[in-house]
Order: C-alpha cells, then structure tokens, then sequence
C-alpha cells in the first residue's frame, strides 16, 4: 500500500472567489492539495456560497484575516483592483507566505505588487492560468478548469525561484501545463493572441449593432458571425481593464492589424487576386501550422483532425501489429517525397503557373511548401495532391520574416540550403530534434568554395544561417559521397552562379532535380558522372505529375513479399532507374515482382508493379546497388529476417546519419523480435529465420515505423512500436492503407515525445 502524499501546502488562501479562485480551490480540495482552504471576498453571499459547494472550509471579509496563516495566497480579483487588494492582505501575510495571482496581464499587476507588497515582494510569482468559461461566479468553480491548460509564470529577476518551484508545482498537480515567460513578452504575445481578438469581437458586434437595420443583420447572422464574435460575451468589466492595464501592448497589436486591414482593402479595391488569395492561403496554412504547435502534433495531424487515424492531438501513436494476415488488392501509395520537394522549389522560381498533381501531402513536403509561402509565392492547395504554384522567377523570392522550419526533413534543408545560397536576403534554416543532429557541412562546404557565405551551428549541424547578397561562381565538385542531396544543392545553386557548375559523382544518385530542370527548360548536360547547369537561365513553368514513391511503394513489396498468399498491384509507381535498388535487390532474393504498363509521366518513368508473396533467400547486396535502395534499407533488413539464410549489407555508412541511425536503430529492433544479426560499422548481417514478437522504438523514423509494422506479418507475436508520429512525414494514411489491405494494425494514442 502506497502512503499518502503529505500535501504541498498546509493553508491556502483564495482571495476572489469566482470561477479562477473558485476553480483552483475546488481542485486542491479534488486532489488534496492543501490541508485547510479559507477565501477572501468583500462579498458574505460569495463567502456563503463557497462554504456550501464544499469549496473553501472557511472564509472571511477581511482580507488580512483571510491571509493570516496561509503559506500560499492566490488572489483572483480584477486587474485594476490588485493593487488596493494586496495592499489590504499584506499586514496578515506570514513572513514565508507565497503570493501569487492570475491576472491576464502581468506589467501592470508586477508594479502594482511591488508598491503594495514592499520587502515581501520576492515571495510574489506572478502568474496567469489561460483558462475561463463563459460563465463567471463562484457557481461556476470547475475542480477540471485547468487541465491540460496553460498557466504562464511570469518571475522578475527579484522573485525567489523556490516559491516558483512551489507554485509551479500546485499547477503542475492540478493538471495544467505549466510554462515560463517574461513579464513584457507575457503581455505582448497576449495582446496579440487574445486580447486583440477580443477587441474585434466586441467592436464588430458594436459596430454592426448601431447600424439601423441591425435587428435585421443579426437575423440573419450566420456561423460565421456566430463563431467570430462569441468572445463578445465575456465580461466586460474584466475585458476593460485588461484593455487599459496592457494599453501599450494592446496599441501595438491594433496598429499591426490595421496594416494587416488596410492591404487586404487595397487588395480588393485593386482587384489583386493574387495579393488577396496570398493572405488566405498563407492564413490557412498558418492555422493550420499553429493548431499543430499548440498540441504539440504536426502540420498534417492538425489537417487531418478529424480522421480516425489516432494521430490526433498531442500523441506521439504507438503502432501495435499483431502477427498474421496477407497483404491483398490494388492500392496507391503517395506520391514521391523526393519529386514533390523538387515540385514546389522548381515551380516557385519559375516564370508563370505550375500546377502539380499527385503532390504528396506529408510533413517534409508540406515544409518546404511552407518555407516558399514564407518567402512571398503564392501557392494554391494542396487539396487531394493538387498544388498551384505561382512562380516569381528565378529572382522573386522575398525575405521571410522568421527562420524557415523544415520540420523532420533532411532534403528540405540542404537542397534549400543550395538555392538559398544564391538570394540577396538572409536566411535561417531550423529542424526537429532529428534534423537538429544531421550534417549540414557536406552542403555548406562546396556552396562556400561558390563564393557562399553559410554559417552551420555546433558540430555542423543545424541551424543553418545563409548569409545573402553574395556573387556566386561555379564551381566542378566531385562528391565525397553518394548523395542526392548534396549534388542538388550544388546545381540549385549553380541556377544563380556566374558560368557552368558541374558536379560528378561516385555513385548513381537519384537524378529527378537534373531530370526535373529539364523540364523546367534549364537543360542539364550529363556527361557520364558528371552533370553541369549553366547559371541565370530562367525556368519556365509547366504542368507537373507526381508518381506514386517507390519509398513507400518498398514497404508492400517487402510485406506482400513475406506474408504467403498475398498479392498486390500498386499502381503509377516512379521507376526511375536510380531509385529502383529496391526492386532489385527483392529479386535477387527471390521475390516475384513485376512491372506492369511501363510508361513515361513528365520525364519521369512510372510503371505499376505487381508483387506476389515468394520464398525468399538470404544474399550479398551488391555494393552498386547501395545507394539506389538508400531509403528502403529498414524495410529491405525485414525481408532479410524473413529470408533462408543469411543477407549481408556492406557500403551503407550512409544510413548511420539518416533520420536515425538506421544500422543501429534496426538492429536494436531486430534484437528486440530475436532475430540474430551482426552490426558492422557500414552495415550489417542478417540471420534469417523465425522471430517473434516485442516492443522496438522507431526513434521516430518513420520508415523504421513502417518497416517494423510490416514485419508483423510474419512474427509469432504481436509487434509494439513506439514513436511513430513520423510515419506522417512521407506516408499519412499509411495505418489506413495498411489495414485495408489486409494488416492487423491499430494506432494507439500516446503522448511521448517524438
Ligand atoms: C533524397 C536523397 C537521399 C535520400 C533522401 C531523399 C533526395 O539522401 O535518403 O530520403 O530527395 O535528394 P542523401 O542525399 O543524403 O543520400
């Protein structure tokens, strides 16, 4: 049996009982948080109230009284009245007694404090809870206001960071998230997040109400006025001394929005189409963006809500795979994670409107998107992988307002890295936890022996700073490695460099940025290894097709491969024969996939592939075929698992700096099922054989995700897989798909962290 807690404060005192103050005593009493709470009102019928809900055990007028013993006082009284309030506690405050508060608007409350309290001053933690209900009064007390909430502590330099801790603590134990900030950054960010909203609401409904016909407006007002104005019911006492107590924050936010309204007037009076469908749709991606940051989740989880995918709000989802199954039917798989990269960044540079179809909607595309809305081009959708790009020309790009977040993706920062080496503004480059590890000098380096002034952060990684305005000259680089990457970043920025650039490399590389230039009318001279752009050639815009992604495709292969009695058609898949490794390397270990109606689609070849289940045999990977199955290792290592006999993958030091360390974080994954295996320094053996079930962390690679999932097929128990949040940068709706073609899969939500 477990002791109970010893509760974290002995007396607290509540001053204000309406719903903050009465909301916060019902959860200490909920959770047992305090051993006695007593509340200070200058109203005996609040008091009374209080008393009867079972609130407070007992309550006094005098506020000096209230207070006397308390080792915490929160006051919860309006704004303009903090000052005459502290002043009237402070002769019965204990000389330890914590004060707090939760007042919207922390500046004014802080000079207050410190004129009131004097010398017991650092025993104030300023604080406000982002909670509230339509509803006020102590009737309304919720013992769950604050759950999942915000509280932001706003401590000065003089506050004593233990009483900090402690209070931090109580909200933590009520359930609320709690968060740091300085005082004017507090009333700044709330000015413009929430107070400034609540002003439009108000003087919306004002303005519309004074009208004559106004009877008639709100007739037939409809959602849209309904939603905008809700915020128009709250108290009005409150909202007016918030409005006065934050005036200069709250100016400020009114003078950026009247800015705001005064283009979008301009753009209707001139009938700019392109100015007004830029504000909407950079503001629809915003929304969207700040929906995915404010639960935590990503961009395409806060799109796509509402699905059943269980990748919804603040979960990081555990994949839980159960044994068994085969994989049947015709089903197409997203598009092409690396086209559509090279999709967004051609079209966006190019003279006149591009419209890209089978656009493939996962985060690491939607990055890069987003990164081009952020530099000025209007881009249309995407809506079911339909995206119109209107290009501003080799030179339109214009200076973002904040660093570029490229979220998980790797191709996103370094192939921009290249083009944004050639602008004449500055940039900054930022990534995920998984991006912020990856190396950034194999892009920085020949960019800079170009003339390019790029600054990588600690060990050169991210973030990436890009310094503008530079003359760029081309330059011939051969690779160090075999990286598409690092050759697309070189050529991108051969498009703004004086002369020809050239790079050669070791390997074949996935070619779509030469193969997609062309398109784009820069031809791209390829003279064996060696591939050469001249600079300042303008792009012309075209219609573009995305294939499916044979990255993705891979994942079906290997599990319709393994899983007996399946057979699977997967339609419109890019072949290109620098991504097809994958292909070959399951046949040589002898599994039955063809290439049905092989085609070309905008200089891309695509092909649909049928695969049926097959034996398959463990093999030597051929060393050149490596880096044409770079991406489809993790999924490749499954199909050896499954195999007779043992595989043996040499040359693949490259997938120690994926989105993990993809020899290691497999191999730890093997272990977890049993299955026997040798971990070299550029890659690994694999003993194939029967294996069972376990739990395997992705380390929030969403191909070692995948991978893992498909491995179900063919284990003896279920398979649990942590972190898969990821799966959404190159496969949403992978689960979905999955399961209608014959997987037992389910998505649990969780909330650790990617
Ligand atoms: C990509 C190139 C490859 C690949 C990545 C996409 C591209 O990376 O792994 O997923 O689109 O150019 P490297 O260039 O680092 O090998």
């Amino acid at each position: 049996m477990s002791t109970p807690r010893p509760p974290l404060f002995q007396r607290v005192a509540i001053i204000g009982l309406g719903l903050i103050g009465g909301s916060l005593a019902a959860a200490i009493r909920e959770q047992g948080l305090a051993r006695t709470v007593v509340a200070g009102s200058r109203s005996t019928r609040t008091l009374e109230q209080g008393l009867a809900l079972g609130l407070i055990d007992e309550g006094s007028q005098d506020l000096a009284v209230a207070v006397r013993g308390a080792d915490l006082v929160f006051v919860a009284t309006p704004v303009s009245s903090m000052g005459a309030v502290l002043k009237a506690l402070r002769p019965g405050l204990a000389e330890r007694a914590i004060v707090t508060d939760g007042g919207s608007v922390k500046g004014a409350v802080i000079a207050e404090a410190r004129r009131a309290l004097g010398d017991h001053f650092p025993r104030f933690v300023p604080g406000h809870p982002i909670a509230g209900k339509e509803k006020s009064g102590v009737e309304a007390a919720d013992a769950g206001l604050y759950r999942q909430h915000r509280v932001i502590l706003t401590p000065t330099p003089d506050t004593d960071p233990g009483a900090t801790a402690r209070v931090s603590a109580l909200w933590a134990a009520v359930g609320a998230e709690v968060l740091e900030m300085a005082p004017d950054h507090h009333d700044r960010v709330l000015a413009e997040t929430s107070h400034l909203p609540h002003l439009l609401a108000f003087s919306l409904v004002d303005t519309l109400a004074r009208q004559g016909d106004s009877t008639e407006i709100f007739r037939y007002a409809a959602g849209g006025f309904r939603d905008f104005t809700r915020i128009a019911s709250s108290d009005p006492v409150m909202w007016h001394d918030i409005f006065r107590e934050n005036r200069d924050a709250v100016l400020e936010a009114l003078a950026l929005f009247r800015d705001g309204i005064d283009r979008f007037q301009n753009a209707i009076e001139h009938n700019d189409d392109e100015a007004l469908m830029g504000v909407m749709t950079r503001a629809n991606a915003a929304r969207a963006h700040f929906l995915a940051m404010n639960e935590r989740t990503s961009y395409t989880r806060a799109r796509h809500s509402d699905d059943e995918t269980g990748m919804t709000q603040q979960s990081n989802p555990t994949f839980l795979a159960r044994p068994g199954g085969r994989l049947n039917g015709r089903l197409r798989v997203p598009g092409d994670k690396s086209m559509s990269h090279r999709a967004i960044m051609l079209a966006s540079l190019a003279e006149g409107t591009t419209t890209v179809e089978g656009f493939l909607e996962g985060e690491d595309a939607l990055a890069t998107l987003q990164a081009f809305r952020d530099m000025g081009v209007l881009i249309e959708g995407p809506h079911h992988g339909q995206v119109i790009v209107h290009g501003v020309g080799l030179h339109g790009l214009k200076a973002p307002g904040k660093p570029l977040y490229m979220g998980n993706s790797g191709t996103s920062m370094r192939l921009l890295t290249g083009l944004l080496a050639g602008q004449a503004f500055d940039t900054e480059l930022t990534g995920d936890e998984s991006l912020s590890k990856r190396p950034m000098e194999r892009v920085a380096g020949p960019l800079r022996e170009m003339g390019a002034r790029i600054d990588t952060g600690e060990g050169g990684r991210p973030p990436v700073r890009i310094h503008g305005g530079q003359t760029l000259k081309g330059i011939h680089y051969p690779l160090p490695m075999a990286s598409a990457q690092v050759k697309s970043a070189v050529l991108l920025a051969g498009l703004y460099a004086e002369g020809e650039t050239s790079v050669t490399e070791p390997a074949p590389t996935r070619d779509h940025t030469e193969r997609m230039l062309g398109g784009f009318g820069v031809p791209v001279r390829r003279d064996g290894a060696t591939s050469t752009v001249t600079g300042g050639t303008p792009l012309a815009a075209g219609p573009l097709d995305v294939p499916a992604d044979i990255s993705s495709a891979a994942f079906f292969l290997v599990g319709a491969s393994i899983a007996e009695g399946s057979e699977l058609t997967l339609p419109h898949v890019g072949v290109n024969p620098t991504r097809t490794g994958v292909i070959d390397i399951l046949k040589l270990m002898g599994a039955d996939i063809r290439l049905e109606n092989p085609r070309d689609s905008g200089g891309e070849p695509v092909a649909d592939l049928v695969v049926r289940s097959a034996p398959l045999k463990g093999i030597e990977i051929p060393r050149e075929l490596v880096p044409l199955a770079i991406d489809e290792f993790p999924a490749i290592f499954i199909a050896a698992a499954c195999a007779q006999g043992d595989t043996v993958l040499h040359g693949a030091e490259e997938l120690r700096v994926k989105e993990s360390d993809r020899i290691q974080v497999m191999a730890d994954g093997l272990a977890a099922l049993g299955v026997e295996h040798e971990v070299y320094e550029d890659g690994i053996r694999i003993v194939g054989g029967p294996f069972g079930g376990g739990e395997v962390d992705s380390h929030g690679d969403h191909r070692i995700a995948m991978s893992f999932a498909m491995a179900a097929l063919r284990a003896s128990a279920p398979i649990t897989i942590r972190r898969c949040a990821n799966v959404a940068t190159s496969f949403p709706g992978f689960a979905e798909l999955a399961r209608g073609a014959g997987l037992d899969l389910e998505v649990h939500a969780s909330k650790e962290n990617a």
